[in-house]
């Protein structure tokens, strides 16, 4: 488990997705650090249950906000929740994954998709930017994916919302630097989480091994904490991005082939 400097990254720590996978992990390291968190997701149950264990555990504040961050204008609650917080740390890491042919997906579900997983890293990197440059430090940390190498056949609007991500956070790294904030894009390539499970990507035999959320967490706080700009090189991405683009089209291929009548 990585600690963070909590005068560095303190009090409060904005954590969203915090009811799952890396978002949960990310909540907890902040907490064993010291850090007073704020719980975002839509499962405000589950939200509670995390709530009750960090503060338990490790003698911190929580406060949980249930928001669908998949929906417009998400400023609003999200500022209700925390204006009266100073906020030292916001780790932007909801998001999901939508498998399938483009052109057969849900119109209205590839807005919502990327509602969440780019306009909501907008909202918040602008309006918690603007905060912490003014008190001059804190940090942010921006969830992306490897998928953000790439165009990805059959998750093109993940892909294309996970490089926004990538290039808005490399950006900021630079930019809110001179401000005494840190920014970092934490870069998965495969952490065991339930969204990885339902998508299939723990069944395709890629030549990466799955890490915990933990593990995921911690690099990027450490990335974050050395100055780092993401937990993986560019360079690094394309053999990753590369294993993954043939594993995902031959995975929603055979699916298709299944569930096409024979002839
Ligand atoms: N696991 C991997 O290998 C991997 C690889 C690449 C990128 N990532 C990225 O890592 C991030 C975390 O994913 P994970 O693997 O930890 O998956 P996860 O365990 O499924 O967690 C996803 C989190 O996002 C929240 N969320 C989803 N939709 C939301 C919405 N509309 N409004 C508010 N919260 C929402 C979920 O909470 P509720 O359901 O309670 O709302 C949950 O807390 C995502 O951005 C994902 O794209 C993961």
């Amino acid at each position: 488990m990585k600690q963070i400097d909590k005068h560095a990254y303190g009090p409060w720590a904005l954590v969203t997705g915090a009811s799952s996978g890396i978002g949960e992990e990310f909540a907890r390291q902040a907490a064993a650090s010291g850090i007073n968190v704020v719980l975002v997701a839509r499962r405000e149950e589950r939200l509670r249950e995390v709530a009750a264990e960090l503060t338990a555990r490790y003698e911190v504040q929580a406060r949980v906000a249930a928001l669908d961050l998949g929906r417009d204008q998400i400023l609003g609650p999200v500022r209700e929740a925390t204006d009266d917080l100073d906020i030292g740390l916001v780790v932007s890491n909801a998001g999901t994954g939508n498998p399938g042919p483009f052109t057969s997906l849900p119109h209205e579900r590839l807005r919502e998709a990327v509602q969440l997983n780019v306009i909501t890293h907008l909202d918040l990197a602008h309006h918690f930017g603007q905060r912490l440059a003014a008190r001059g430090r804190g940090g942010i940390v921006l969830v992306s994916a490897v998928a953000a190498a790439g165009g990805l056949p059959y998750m093109a609007n993940d892909s294309a919302a996970k490089a926004y991500v990538l290039n808005l956070g490399e950006a900021l790294h630079a930019e809110l630097r001179q401000a005494g904030v840190h920014v970092t894009v934490l870069v998965p390539v495969l952490v065991a989480t339930p969204v990885v499970a339902r998508i299939g990507l723990d069944k395709l035999g890629l030549s990466a091994e799955p890490i915990t959320p933990g593990q995921a967490a911690g690099e990027a706080l450490a990335a974050l904490a050395e100055g780092r700009v993401s937990t993986l090189e560019r360079a690094e991405m394309s053999g990753a991005f590369e294993d993954m683009k043939d594993a995902v089209t031959e995975m929603i291929r055979a699916r298709l082939a299944a569930s096409q009548p024979a002839h």
